[in-house]
């Protein structure tokens, strides 16, 4: 188990001014009690915590067995042997751990924890769709839920979507339901002369659609050396002034790898402080914003779900759903040789 002079040593340049990243040593030693509880429980239980990169430091940086982004915690979850995984992150996350282990106990410590994306697409909307677009290949985000996965060829994530996109034969495609995220894959598809029919559906990432192209202008102007690293859910007039475009831990390793010394990170706050931990001697500039739903998990509901997980806490899917969500999530998979 992590000492509390450890915990501080990871957590102490997390500088991102947000409540959340504010860290003393008393602070870690003061988490040390739920921290060991937890480790504790993990143990009797045969659990493992997969943790996504937005998620609180203290979290990331002392219980969780796995970091990373959706699609690097998903494999995660499919190798897994542990009988139980807690995944602090979104529902739509730990609902893909439940539709790759079905078997599993998964558990979400924070019910609540939505995703604008995933909550603004029904299956009832994709029935509708399906019978608009008979001849299109269906492809979903994996901020999805698994009613609408069960309904979709295949997903994608991120760190994969114009990959995956490509390599569908089809010439005709409905992407959902990330607009901007899509408008993107359009001009990718159209800078590398593929020529495909792209339906949109009209989601949005609520913190990632915020950020502007002039965000970039006025970074620029101040650190001409800067890098400027971009989600693929901000819209194509940010996209297209990036540096580097790619999912959480795409920008991780980017940074790992990169001879830059000052970069601007367009995504959720706390992939910079991953990155201001990982790498002090680099400069992080520029503002940050929060997904609330993200934020909503604490070492205290993960203790808390593991000693008492309600109806809330346990993902069940329905089983027809499981194996049709299980499908098309395999599908990625199998275009990426996984
Ligand atoms: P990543 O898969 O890139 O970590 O993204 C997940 C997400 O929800 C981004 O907002
Ligand atoms: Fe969903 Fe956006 Fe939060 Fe990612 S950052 S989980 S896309 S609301």
């Amino acid at each position: 188990m992590i000492t509390s002079r450890q915990l501080y040593e990871k957590l102490k340049n997390i500088r991102m001014g947000s409540p959340f990243c504010e860290f003393t040593e008393q602070n870690c030693k003061n988490l040390l009690p739920t921290i060991e509880r937890i480790e504790t429980l993990k143990r009797e239980k045969n659990a493992i915590i997969l943790a996504h990169n937005y998620v609180a430091p203290q979290i990331l940086y002392s219980v969780a067995d796995h970091t990373g982004d959706s699609y690097g915690l998903a494999l995660k979850a499919r190798e897994s042997e542990a009988d139980v995984i807690v995944f602090p992150a979104v529902r739509f996350m730990a609902e893909t751990a439940k539709i790759l282990n079905p078997d599993k106990i998964v558990l979400d410590p924070n019910p609540n924890g939505g995703c604008t994306l995933a909550d603004g697409i029904t299956a009832n909307d994709v029935k509708r769709l399906r019978t608009e677009f008979p001849h299109h290949t269906f492809v979903c985000y994996i901020n999805t839920t698994a009613e609408v996965k069960a309904l979709c060829d295949t997903c994608v994530t991120s760190s994969n979507v114009y990959k995956v996109i490509e390599l569908i034969s089809n010439d005709k495609i409905y992407f959902l339901p990330d607009r901007l995220m899509g408008e993107n894959v359009k001009n990718y598809l159209q800078h590398n002369g593929i020529d495909k029919d792209v339906e949109l559906y009209d989601g949005t990432c609520y913190v990632h659609e915020e950020y502007q192209p002039e965000n970039v202008d006025q970074v620029r102007e101040n650190y001409p050396d800067v890098e400027i690293l971009v989600h693929p859910e901000c819209m194509p007039e940010v996209v297209n002034k990036a540096d580097y475009v790619g999912s959480t831990s795409g920008m991780l390793n980017h940074v790992r790898q990169s001879k830059h010394e000052n970069f601007f990170l367009l995504t959720e706050c706390g992939l910079t402080g991953v990155l201001e931990s990982e790498f002090p001697n680099k400069k992080f500039v520029g503002t940050c914003t929060t997904c609330r739903y993200m934020k909503a998990n604490s070492l205290d509901d993960i203790l808390n779900v593991l000693e008492h997980p309600t109806f809330l806490n346990i993902i069940e899917l329905d089983s027809e759903v499981q194996k049709q969500a299980l499908h098309c999530v395999e599908k990625m998979f199998s275009y990426l040789g996984d």
